[in-house]
């Protein structure tokens, strides 16, 4: 990705905002609500936006909501952009790139995501702690711009510490039960087969998906703190004898959405960047 291409994207933003946005928020499938709380929103359709891919994904509305939340300027996007869409990788994190560019250097990714650990249960939030990349590829494949970040980044503390202590802090004011957890990124669109599933849990994964993992990546490379959060919307596959369906996602999303919305809110107004 160019970086023409972010610089134009992120002054076509800018010009919309009276305030600098300074959070970052990725909001997962069914998970858009949090961007209904934002004061003062600064509405842009994605398909507006100089570069910007459409979203297509049932339950992702595709647009940025840019205002204040908890007293704080952040810019949520309202629906991602998928691998499995059919996006490259490069297509699937350039809105990371344009909120870097944007001055943003703190960022909260948030998804809907399949139990692995048999400890959790549907509706559960987890603090995602660590991740594992099983898509089988890497945003930062190719020419590395040493202006956006190094050939080699470091990912040893993918997850930012202090924001991970933050949000226990969150949750706890709130009363809140949350898990912690390894959070695996796969390609999908097929949801895994229990075999995979239990593959993955020998490999530490306590959840999984079909996203985050490369925005987490591409952050990392441009220096930026990340917070995670999934929502537990089902159990991985085998666990529980009944199919997964997109709809189950979605319905366990809008059982908790009260839940992660007072959790987002504790988070922003606490966190430092
Ligand atoms: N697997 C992969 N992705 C998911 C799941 C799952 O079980 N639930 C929500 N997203």
């Amino acid at each position: 990705m160019e970086y023409s291409m972010i610089k134009e994207a992120s002054q076509y933003i800018e010009e919309k905002l009276k305030n600098k946005p300074v959070i970052g928020l990725v909001l997962g499938s069914g998970l858009g609500v949090l961007a209904d709380e934002i004061q003062n929103p600064v509405v842009i359709p994605y398909n507006e936006i100089p570069h910007f891919p459409e979203s297509t994904v049932s339950g992702h509305k595709g647009q940025l909501v840019v205002g204040e939340l908890e007293g704080k300027q952040v810019l949520a996007m309202q629906g991602r952009f998928h691998f499995y869409e059919g996006y490259t990788m490069q297509q699937v994190t350039f809105p990371i790139r344009v909120m870097k560019e944007l001055g943003i250097t703190s960022l909260i990714v948030t998804n809907a995501a399949g139990g692995i650990n048999e400890s959790f249960n549907p509706g559960d939030l987890m603090i995602i702690t660590d991740q594992i990349n099983n898509m089988g590829t890497s945003p930062l494949i190719g020419p590395n711009d040493e202006q956006m970040g190094a050939r080699f980044p470091d990912m040893s503390s993918a997850f930012d510490k202090a924001y991970i202590e933050n949000a226990l802090m969150a949750a706890n004011d709130l009363g809140l039960q949350v898990q912690k957890g390894v959070y695996v990124g796969n390609t999908g669109p097929a949801y895994e087969t229990p075999a995979e599933i239990r593959m993955l849990r020998t490999w530490g994964g306590d959840a999984v998906g079909m996203s985050t993992v490369p925005e987490v990546m591409v952050a990392n490379h441009a220096n930026m703190r990340v917070l995670g959060i999934s929502c537990i919307s089902n159990m991985a596959a085998g666990i529980l004898d009944q199919p997964l369906t997109h709809d189950e996602v979605i319905d366990t999303t809008n059982k908790v959405k009260q839940d992660f919305l007072q959790f987002v809110k504790k988070i922003v107004q606490t966190l430092s960047f």
